[in-house]
This record gives C-alpha cells, structure tokens and sequence, in this order.
C-alpha cells in the first residue's frame, strides 16, 4: 500500500523550453506529495528563474545538467526563450551531447526511474544502461498526437475523427516542420518515433478523460502502449501587490477585454504583427497584447507596431513587451477571451479560468490544437486565407463574435462548464499515473 512503501525517485528530464518544464514541475509537485522525491534536471539559464515553492523544497531538487556550448550557442541560449528560430536546430543537437553527463547524473542520485521529454531520444538510452525504466511525458493533446501518429503509422486511411482536419496550407507547413532536422541530421518525426519506441511500455500524455477520452483510446491503439492521462496540471496564478497589469484590469468591465499572446517561442512577422494590430482596432475590444521579439532583435515596440497604433487605441490596449504573467491576467474577472497560439499548456490554462479562446495558431502542433478547440466547443479559430495568411476583418470578426455578439453565448457558456469541470476534479489521473509508476519500478527490482 502507498503508505508503507518505500520512496520511490523519480528523475525528470523535459526539452529547454518554458511550456514543457512548466508540465513537469506540475507533475513533479502532485507526485511530491506522495511519497516520490524528484529531481528535475534543466539547463542552468533555465533552473536559475524556477522558483520551487516553500512545501515542495525537501521532495524536488534541482538538478543542473550543462549542455555542450556549442559556437553560436552559449550557455544563456540554452533554452529556447527567446532562442533566434535559426539556432532551434543547433539547441537540439546540443542537448542531445548531453548524454555522458545525464549518465553521470544518474549514477550520482540512483534515481529509480526517469520521465522524459519527446524530443529527447538519447535520454531513454542513458537511462536503460543504468538498467532503469524511462517513460516518455509529452505535454501535447491526445487529439494532435493522434493525428500525427495516423499519419505515420495508417498514412492509406483518413483520420478517423472529422473535427481534426487541416487545411492544406496548414499540411504543407507542418509536414516541413516535421522532416525538419537539427543540425546532426534527426528529424522531428524520428525523435518523436524513437521516444515512443523507448518508453517503457507507458506514455504519459497532459490531458484528462472528460476532455479527450476517445483520442487518448484511439492513440493507445495506435501506439500499441498504454496512454496514460496526468490531468491538466496547470500552475496556480502568483498573486502580487500593486502590478500595474492588474490595477489597469482593475478598470475595466467584467469579461470586456482580451489577453492577446503567442507563447515563448514563436515571434509573428511584420505582416502579421499588422494584421493583428489592425484586427485588434477594427474589434473594438479591450486588449492586453504581450509582443516579443527575439533576444538579438533590436527593434522598438513603436517601430514594431503600424504607425500611430498606440496613440488611436489609448485606453482601451495595453501593449507588454517581452514576457506576461499569463495565469494572473486570465484569472482576472475583466478578462473575457483569449487570443492564443493554442499552445496546449495555453489552452488548458485558459479552459481551468473559464476564459474562451480566439484561436490563432501560428505552427508545430497548434493548428491541430485549434480544432479541438472548436470540436470542445470552447473557442472559435481564426481562419486563415487560401495563401494560408491572416487578414484583419477576419480577426475582428472571430474576437467581437466570442466576446461580446450573442452567438458567442454558446461558446462562453461551455468555456465556463468546462472550468467549473476542471476545478472539481480531485486528482484521479495522479492515483493512476502512481500505480503505474509503482508497478514498473517494481517490475525493473523484482520486488513488487
Ligand atoms: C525556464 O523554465 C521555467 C519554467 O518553465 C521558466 O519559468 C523560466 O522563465 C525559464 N527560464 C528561461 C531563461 O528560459
Ligand atoms: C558535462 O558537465 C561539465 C561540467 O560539470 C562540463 O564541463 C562538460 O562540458 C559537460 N560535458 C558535456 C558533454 O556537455
Ligand atoms: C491573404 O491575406 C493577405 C493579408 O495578410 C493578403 O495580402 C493576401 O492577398 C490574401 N490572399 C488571398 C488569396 O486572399
């Protein structure tokens, strides 16, 4: 019984990038409590800004794991915050010499297993010759990876479900990213193929049941492994005095404003800066947009925008640069939609607020994310044209329709059931995602 056993150590690996190492802090803290000790195992650059709260200190650890600097790749671009898109590959190849010092980690804290990122085919490896299982953990949506696999593995049959489809702009570019390669010559798909191959007969996939049960069945067929869901496990927003982002909220009404945002790692052009910001006019609605750019890019927010922007839109916008606390504006009772790249972490966090989304996704997985969005029923997408671009009236018409029109009304309401659903789940997927942890580990010993 869990009571009487003993500890068992788990240690996690997630790729450098903010919306992986945020799902499995999340994970590392539910399983903290019960009886595992975890070490989460980064970047330096990136362990430096995680904060782990005070309960949690004595059952995770962070554990630094230095990353070959490669020429053009020094130890402050080791992760992928802010990464210029063209070093993207060079960070992969990168991480992937990490191995003899993964080695050496494991050796040093004889952990009892590992739990590992998607992209990250070598960690598997390490972590046989150790002798110790490795489950592979992707913070992606059943829906999405379940299109992705059908399209590998029964490439002759449709999809079986309709809701996920893609335009073919949409297949064109997607099936580019996923043949891409880093820099040592692996692309996308393999990496991907060979973690799964790797996981020790389970995947762990961050989405719940109630959400995406059909797909989560269906990719367990696919990958003839047990898909196992971990909950959303999204981060409780930090609550902070006097932030001028709240106290401009403050201001304005109940659900009267979007939170526009594309993620930390994509960077929009300049023609869809524009259409945004001419999207974002043309709504009338209240805005909060959080622009970035990438760390070598030396440009002003007023040069970024079309010229005048801020002066017309007043009040009624706040524009950020660089990074926004997320969680605590969509939290915020005047928020009352999202414009988002459809990040998974991004949709999950949304649906547990109760914030309905304007999707508006910009590449990898996200198309795929969008249309489970709308097959949920708790967003609509922003369509894009036959070139495969976004056009401002479009953007207007999708915002105004979710936020204010009475059509959107269905599309709120679910958003709504959807939270209330969310935040009265206990933390059914834990008690699964522990038995099966148990039973490998004591597989891998011998002593059950
Ligand atoms: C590293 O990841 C954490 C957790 O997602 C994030 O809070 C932090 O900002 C990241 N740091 C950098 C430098 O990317
Ligand atoms: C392993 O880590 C050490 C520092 O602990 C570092 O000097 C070395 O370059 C690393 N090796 C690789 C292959 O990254
Ligand atoms: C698609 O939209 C862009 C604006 O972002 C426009 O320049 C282009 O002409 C449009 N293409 C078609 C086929 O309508």
């Amino acid at each position: 019984m869990a009571t009487t056993r003993r500890t068992i150590s788990v240690l996690m690996l997630p790729w450098l990038a903010h919306g992986h190492i945020g799902p499995f802090l999340e994970l590392a803290k539910k399983l903290s409590k019960r009886n595992f000790h975890i070490f989460l195992c980064s970047s330096p650059v990136n362990l430096s800004s995680i904060k782990i709260p005070h309960e949690y200190c004595s059952a995770i650890e962070l554990v630094e794991l230095h990353v070959p600097s490669l020429p053009g790749l020094p130890p402050q671009y080791h992760t992928t915050r802010g990464l210029p898109p063209h070093l993207m590959p060079k960070l992969k190849m990168a991480f992937d010499m990490a191995g003899p010092n993964l080695s050496d980690i494991i050796s040093d804290r004889q952990p009892n297993m590992l739990i590992f990122d998607y992209l990250l085919p070598w960690a598997p490896e390490v972590a046989r010759s150790h002798g110790i299982p490795a489950v592979n953990f992707a913070s992606v949506a059943a829906g999405a990876s379940s299109f992705v696999f059908h399209s590998i593995k029964r490439p002759a049959d449709e999809h079986p479900f309709k809701a996920i489809r893609l335009q073919d702009h949409w297949m064109a570019k997607y099936r580019n990213q996923m043949e891409q390669a880093s820099e040592n010559g692996m692309s996308d798909t393999e990496r991907v193929m060979r973690c799964i191959d790797q996981s020790s007969g389970l995947i762990f996939l961050k989405t719940f049941r109630e959400l995406e049960g059909k797909y989560i069945d269906y990719l367990s067929d696919l990958l003839e492994k047990k898909v196992v869901p971990v909950g959303p496990l999204v981060q409780d927003p930090v609550q902070e005095d006097g932030d001028h982002i709240t106290e401009w909220l403050d201001k304005k009404e109940r659900s009267s404003t979007i939170f526009v945002s594309f993620g930390t790692e994509y960077f929009l052009t300049e023609k869809e800066r524009e259409e945004i910001a001419y999207g974002l006019e043309l709504s009338s609605v209240n805005f909060i947009w959080a622009v970035k750019f990438p760390v070598e890019e030396d440009i002003t927010l007023e040069e970024a925008l079309p010229r005048g922007f801020l002066e017309r839109v007043r009040d009624r916008g706040l524009v950020i640069e660089g990074w926004a606390p997320q969680a605590r504006i969509l939290a915020h009772q005047s928020v009352g939609g999202f414009v988002s790249h459809c990040g998974w972490s991004s949709v999950m966090e949304s649906m547990k607020f109760g914030v309905p989304i304007i999707a508006m996704p910009m590449h990898l997985d996200q198309p795929l994310d969008a249309r489970i969005v709308e097959d949920v029923g708790v967003g609509l997408e922003v369509m894009r044209n036959e070139s495969g671009e976004l056009e401002r009236k479009e953007i207007a018409k999708v915002i105004k329709a979710v936020v204010v029109e009475e059509g959107g009304e269905r599309v709120r309401n679910k958003v709504k059931e959807v939270s209330i659903g969310i935040r009265n789940k206990g933390d059914e997927e834990i008690d699964e995602v522990e038995d099966a942890i148990v039973k490998l580990c004591g597989e891998a010993t011998g002593s059950v």
